[in-house]
C-alpha cells in the first residue's frame, strides 16, 4: 500500500492539494486561487472548467512537490464547497453554464414565493434546511429554466447535476463516476435525511429529473480509481465529505457533543449531535455529518456567510492592506474598534438571521475612524457572527458550551481568537493541524482502504497547538455584544 494520502480541497476561493503521512502530518501542499465571477449584484459564479482544472493542476504538482509518484499515493480524499451547482452535459462533459456558488442569492425572491406558499416546513422536516437560496435545489431549477434547451435536455436525461465533488469525482475518474457522498447530498434541498434518499416530493415540487442526479455514496468508501489524467497510476478515490463536515471529523469531533469552528470563506460552526437528526428551535439547520460502515452521524450547523472573506473584501474591495495576513498588524495598531462595527452581510446573512435581503453595514463611524478601526471592526464581525451562532447551538443543545475547537485560515490571527474568547467567555482550542478540513478528507479515504485501522487511532493524532482565554470583563463583553446587536439590526433595516 502507498505511504500516503492525497487530500483535495476544493474550496470557494481556491483549490488546494495536501499530501498526509500516517502521522497525519502534512508532507506538502500546493494551492491556486482561481477566478471569482460576480455578473450581477448578489449573483456569484465560478468557472467549472476551472475548478476543475486548478484542482488538477495542484493535485499534479504536490505529487512532484513531495517528490513521490502516483505509486506511493493509497487513496484520494475529496472535500468541498457545498451547494455550489453544476450542470454539465452526460455526453461531452461540458458544464452548460458557469457554476453557481453557495453565496448567489439570484433565487431569492423564489424562496420567498415558496415560504409564502407554506412549502417551509415540508422542506425543514425532510431535508434539515431552510429555504434559502443558499442551498443547491433552487440554483438547478434557475439553470433548467434559464439555460436554452436545458430543461429538454434534462427531461431526456441528457444532463447531470452535481455539487463540487461529484464534478471532481466524475472528472478524475474520466466520467465513469456520477456519485456524491451523504454529507453533499444533504445541502442540496432534495435529499431526505430521514431515509437517506432523493425526495420524490422534493424533486416535482422544483421540477428537477431524477436522471440528473449522482448516486448517494457513503462518506468512507471505495467508488472507483483516477485516470490517467492524473497519474500514470490508478488511485482509489475513496473519500468524500463537504468541507464543513470533513473539518469535523478533521477535527475529531467524532463523538456527539463535539463542536468546532472553522474560520475559512464563511465560518461554520458545527456540533455532532449522534445517530439521530435533531431540529433545531434556533434557526440552525439539521445535517448529515457523514456516514461511515453503513453509519449515519448528524449534526446541527451554523452557517456564516462571510467569515474570512470580509479581509478579502478589506484587500479587493476598499485596497486598506495589500496581503491577507497585514490585516493582524493593521487591526493591532489600535486597541479596539472605537464603536465602529461592520456587519458583512454581503451576501445576505445566514444563522442565525436568515436574511436573504440584508445588506453590508457600517456604523458607528467618527471623524476619527480609520482604516485600522475598520479592520479591527471586520475582525470583530467574524468573532460577533460566531458568537451569534454559539448561542443559538447552546439553546438547542440546552446546556452551554464550555470549549470549542477551531481551524481554518484565519484561526492564525491571534488577536482575532483571543478576541473570540473574550465576548463568548468559552476557551477557543487551536489544534496543531489547522488544515482540518484536507485532513478530515484524508481520514475519510484512508479508512477505507485500511491505511488507517480505526477512528479510534486516528483520535490519537490530534493535538493542541494554543488555547485562548477570556481576559474581558463580563460587563464589557456583555455592551460590546449589545451594541453589535444594534448594527445587526441596522443592516436588517436597510431593506425592509
Ligand atoms: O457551505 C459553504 C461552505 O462549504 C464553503 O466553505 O471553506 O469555501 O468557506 P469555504
Amino acid at each position: 500500500m502507498g505511504k500516503y494520502i492525497l487530500s483535495l480541497d476544493q474550496g470557494t476561493t481556491s483549490s488546494r492539494a495536501i499530501i498526509f503521512d500516517h502521522d497525519g502530518s502534512i508532507k506538502a501542499v500546493a494551492q491556486k486561487e482561481f477566478k471569482q465571477i460576480f455578473p450581477q449584484p448578489g449573483w456569484v459564479e465560478h468557472d467549472a472548467m476551472e475548478i476543475w482544472t486548478s484542482q488538477a493542476s495542484v493535485a499534479a504538482e504536490v505529487i512532484l512537490k513531495a517528490r513521490i509518484t502516483g505509486q506511493d499515493i493509497a487513496a484520494i480524499g475529496i472535500t468541498n464547497q457545498r451547494e455550489t451547482t453544476i450542470v454539465w452535459d452526460k455526453k461531452t462533459g461540458k458544464p452548460i453554464h458557469n457554476a453557481i456558488v453557495w453565496q448567489d442569492r439570484r433565487t431569492a425572491s423564489y424562496c420567498d414565493e415558496l415560504i409564502k406558499q407554506g412549502k417551509e416546513q415540508l422542506i425543514k422536516d425532510k431535508t434539515g434546511l431552510r429555504l434559502d437560496a443558499y442551498f443547491s435545489g433552487t440554483k438547478i431549477k434557475w439553470l433548467l429554466d434559464n439555460i436554452p434547451d436545458a430543461r429538454k435536455k434534462a427531461e431526456n436525461g441528457e444532463l447531470a447535476f452535481g455539487t463540487v465533488d461529484s464534478w471532481l469525482a466524475w472528472n478524475f475518474s474520466n466520467g465513469k463516476l456520477h456519485i456524491t457522498d451523504v454529507s453533499n447530498a444533504s445541502r442540496t434541498l432534495l435529499f431526505n435525511i430521514h431515509n437517506m434518499q432523493w425526495d420524490e416530493e422534493l424533486l416535482s415540487l422544483f421540477d428537477i429529473p431524477a436522471s440528473m442526479l449522482p448516486e448517494v455514496k457513503q462518506s468512507s468508501e471505495v467508488y472507483g480509481y483516477s485516470e490517467a489524467n492524473l497519474t500514470p497510476y490508478r488511485i482509489p478515490i475513496a473519500g468524500i465529505a463537504g468541507d464543513q463536515q470533513a473539518a469535523l471529523f478533521g477535527q475529531l469531533c467524532t463523538q456527539p457533543g463535539m463542536i468546532k469552528n472553522t474560520y475559512g470563506t464563511g465560518c461554520f460552526m458545527v456540533l455532532n449531535t449522534g445517530d439521530k437528526p435533531i431540529p433545531s428551535k434556533n434557526n440552525l439547520l439539521t445535517t448529515v455529518a457523514w456516514q461511515i460502515n453503513g453509519k449515519t452521524s448528524y449534526a446541527l450547523e451554523g452557517s456564516i456567510f462571510i467569515g474570512g472573506a470580509v479581509v478579502q473584501w478589506l484587500r479587493d474591495g476598499l485596497g486598506i492592506i495589500r496581503h491577507s495576513a497585514d490585516v493582524e498588524k493593521l487591526a493591532a495598531t489600535v486597541p479596539h474598534s472605537d464603536g465602529v462595527y461592520l456587519v458583512p452581510a454581503f451576501a445576505g446573512l445566514g444563522a442565525p438571521y436568515w436574511n436573504q435581503h440584508a445588506r453590508g453595514t457600517m456604523v458607528g463611524l467618527t471623524r476619527g475612524s480609520s482604516a485600522a478601526h475598520i479592520a479591527r471592526a471586520a475582525l470583530d464581525s467574524i468573532a460577533f457572527q460566531t458568537m451569534d451562532v454559539l448561542k443559538a447551538m447552546e439553546a438547542d443543545a440546552g446546556m452551554p458550551i464550555s470549549e470549542i475547537r477551531v481551524d481554518g485560515g484565519a484561526t492564525k490571527n491571534n488577536l482575532l481568537m483571543q478576541f473570540q474568547a473574550d465576548i463568548t467567555h468559552l476557551r477557543v482550542v487551536r489544534p496543531v493541524i489547522t488544515e482540518t478540513t484536507a485532513l478530515g478528507a484524508a481520514y475519510l479515504a484512508g479508512l477505507a482502504v485500511g491505511y488507517w485501522d480505526s477512528i479510534e487511532t486516528i483520535a490519537k493524532q490530534w493535538q493542541i497547538d494554543a488555547t485562548f482565554d477570556a481576559a474581558m470583563e463580563p460587563a464589557e463583553s456583555k455592551r460590546l455584544c449589545g451594541e453589535w446587536k444594534r448594527a445587526i439590526r441596522a443592516a436588517q433595516a436597510w431593506t425592509e
